[in-house]
């Protein structure tokens, strides 16, 4: 099955939604490549759906145009714009089988080939064996499917899924994203995937834009944004950061020499996105390392470190460390069977690799995006939040973060 976009990108340009004078989405210019996956990731209320709507003909921006190729599409009606939209609620006709609710956009253009392309869109989704049933006599998933098959069938140049896998359970919710992307690349229609999952986003989208308040924050591939976060509400929303406050010392040629924890550091300069000299310096928990005997040759370390935490969970060890400094920072270590878990009140060195760490503007807050990981507010953790060191990093730290799930699926 062939997707009918003939190459043509999907384009915001300068788009804004105000409802009375609430501004729900903020100047949003963005490309969606034709034929890719596309995923507007954010926490609830940052103007995603609205987002979407604009794109589907549902709302009219307040500003701003939207675009298909060449064609500025900003004025027309929804249903002649060749975009479908999959919602959480799927939105099936009840009365209708599996088969007439995929053939109901087909019937009503009078299209042709009505039988085989229904087939064909069910064989996409695994269905074809449940043609005859009644949305009430499946399951969720399956459910689902019907849905996505029923927007598939249309050949849109555009599919978009507003959080489609929100109301299935976490296993089905895994399994449906791999599905997903296993559609997506088979049909070859560009999809925007709109969640607030950050591991569903990286899983399956090649592009991630990350929204706050309205605005895209940043925008580019799952490594992209996991390795080089523009700030540190994207440090914060997609995956665990280690956000430390640094003083930049010295800029010469490719290399950054800066301070923190107590510690002249160092990394390279393109990991260095602040032009001051106040600082955030971020580390990936995975990325640091502890080690009793020393740091490794080659890398950056903090001596006299103290595990006030280790939890074990199968396949690494989540560690929470203590600096001289007061600041406290989070490693993962995974449980390759070489070295045992570290004790609590173990005394370490702290190191990673100089490339691995990344510098961000230090006058922005070090805990934006971490209240809403996972799009639950972070559990209180008064023993390492803010509030008990104020200023200083460890804010991810809790040793049961909301975002478990985060480490795992950074894992895989
Ligand atoms: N029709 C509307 N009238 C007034 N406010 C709205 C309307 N639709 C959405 N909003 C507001 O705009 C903001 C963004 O909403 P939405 O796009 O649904 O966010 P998301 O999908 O990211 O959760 C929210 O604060 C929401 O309350
Ligand atoms: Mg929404």
């Amino acid at each position: 099955m062939e997707g009918s976009s003939g190459g043509r990108d999907l384009r915001l340009e300068g788009v804004t939604k105000a409802f009375g004078p609430y501004v729900a989405v903020d100047e949003v210019s963005l490309t969606v490549p034709s034929g890719s996956f596309f995923a507007l990731l954010g926490p609830s209320g940052c103007g995603k759906t609205t987002t979407l709507r604009v794109v589907a003909g549902l709302e009219r921006p307040t500003r701003g145009r939207v675009l298909l190729g060449d064609e500025d599409v900003t004025d027309t009606r929804p249903y002649k714009r060749p975009v479908n939209t999959v919602f959480q609620s799927y939105a099936l006709f009840p009365h209708l089988d599996v088969f007439e609710n995929v053939a109901f956009g087909l019937r009503r253009r009078r299209a042709g080939e009505v039988r085989r392309r229904v087939a064909e869109a069910l064989d996409l989704v695994e269905l074809g064996h449940l043609a005859k049933r009644k949305p009430a006599q499946l399951s969720g998933g399956q459910q689902q499917r019907v849905a996505l098959a029923r927007a598939v069938v249309n050949r849109p140049d555009v599919l978009l899924l507003d959080e489609p896998l929100g109301a299935l359970d976490l296993k089905l919710r895994r399994q449906m994203q791999l599905e997903l992307k296993r559609i997506q690349t088979e049909v070859g229609i560009t999809f925007v995937h709109v969640t607030h999952d950050q591991e569903e986003a990286m899983t399956m989208a090649d592009t991630i834009a990350v929204m706050n308040a309205g605005r895209i924050e940043q925008l580019g591939s799952p490594v992209e944004l996991y390795e080089s976060p523009a700030s540190a509400y994207v440090a914060n929303f997609l995956g665990q950061s280690n956000l430390l406050p640094g003083t930049v010392l010295e800029r010469s040629g490719g290399t950054v020499v800066y301070e923190a924890a107590g510690a002249r550091l160092t990394m390279p300069a393109q990991r260095c996105r602040a032009a001051g000299r106040d600082v955030l310096v971020g580390v990936r928990p995975e990325k640091v390392r502890l080690s009793v005997e020393g740091p490794p040759p080659g890398a950056d370390s903090l001596q006299d470190a103290v595990v006030t935490d280790a939890g074990f969970t199968g396949t690494s060890t989540q560690y929470l460390v203590r600096l001289p400094s007061g600041h406290e920072l989070t490693a993962f270590a995974q449980n390759t069977g070489i070295g045992a878990v570290l004790p609590v009140g173990a005394r370490v060195t702290v190191s990673w690799d100089p490339a691995h760490a990344f510098a961000l503007d230090g006058a922005q807050d070090a805990a934006a995006g971490v209240e809403t990981l996972d799009g639950e507010p972070a559990a209180p953790a008064p023993a390492t939040g803010p509030a008990a060191v104020p200023g200083v990093a460890g804010l991810t730290g809790s040793p049961e973060p909301p975002a478990a799930a985060t480490a795992d699926g950074r894992a895989r």
